[in-house]
């Protein structure tokens, strides 16, 4: 049974049908990697997944289980975690207390405090453990994100653009923390990015969203140089194409 699955999911805001039909499905323990030019409905999507955003219609399953038109927050608790383009952090918390914030009233026992320091030290925060969330950068800000993403032992992290414009060395942390949390706990990724080459090397496969619609999915490289996809997401007619070209 797949870790994840949606069958025809539709989200129309007003008149305008923003996920049409998208249908997919994501196994344990993989990454699925989503790109698609801006406006096509990735971040509806994850919101579509996190419950933001109750599907118009459509079925979201979490190993066969329905979750579609449930909280963010119960579905937090059934193991669904997610980061933003632009990192939520409390500036005014520690990055410790970011950790521990989000498992509080969960019912978890004192192991809160050893698990938050041991994913601040996977990420290499910990020796800012006691920083202020205001006096990291973005990139770290994004780190504490991540980490705090694996507080509550999820079995999906959805992630919208995690590698925007952040710092190379940042970016490779992230890159194989996600790898290897997903090969040694098993957890599945749906990661957005438009850094389509570090993607194609970090999942195992790649969905091309435009318009609403599945328009490719499959073998990353296999995906990534179709020429649909690749004329979609450059959004240029394939003659004057210069990844075609190229
Ligand atoms: N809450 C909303 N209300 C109305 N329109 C929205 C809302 N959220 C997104 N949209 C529209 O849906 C389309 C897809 O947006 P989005 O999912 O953010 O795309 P992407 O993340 O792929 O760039 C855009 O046209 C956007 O304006
Ligand atoms: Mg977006």
């Amino acid at each position: 049974m797949p870790r994840l699955e949606l069958k025809g999911v539709h989200k129309r805001f007003g008149g305008a049908m923003v996920l049409d039909g998208v249908s997919f499905s994501v196994d344990a323990g993989r990454v699925l990697g989503v790109i698609g030019p801006n406006g096509s409905g990735k971040t509806t999507m994850i919101n579509v997944l996190n419950g933001v955003h109750r599907p118009t219609k459509g079925e979201v399953l979490l190993e066969g289980t329905r979750i579609d038109g449930r909280s963010p927050h119960s579905l937090l608790r059934l193991g669904i975690g997610r980061t933003f383009q632009n990192p939520r952090v409390f500036q005014s918390l520690t990055l410790l207390d970011n950790l521990l914030m989000v498992t509080e009233g969960m019912g978890r026992d004192g192991g809160g405090i050893d698990r938050a320091l041991g994913l601040l030290e996977l990420v290499g925060l910990a020796g800012h453990a006691g920083t202020l969330a205001s006096e990291v950068s973005g990139g770290q800000k994004k780190l504490v994100e991540f980490a705090r993403a694996l507080m509550t032992s999820p079995r999906l992290v959805l992630m919208d653009e995690p590698f925007a414009g952040i710092h190379p060395e940042i970016k490779a942390v992230l890159m194989a923390r996600i790898r290897a949390s997903c090969d040694e706990s098993g957890i599945t990724y749906l990661v957005v990015s438009h850094e389509v080459s570090e993607l194609v090397d970090l999942s195992d496969e790649l969905l091309c969203l435009a318009e609403g619609r599945v328009l490719a999915s499959g073998d990353p490289r296999q995906v990534s140089s179709q020429p649909e996809v690749i004329e979609a997401y450059l959004g240029q007619p394939l003659a004057s194409n210069p990844a075609v070209a190229g």
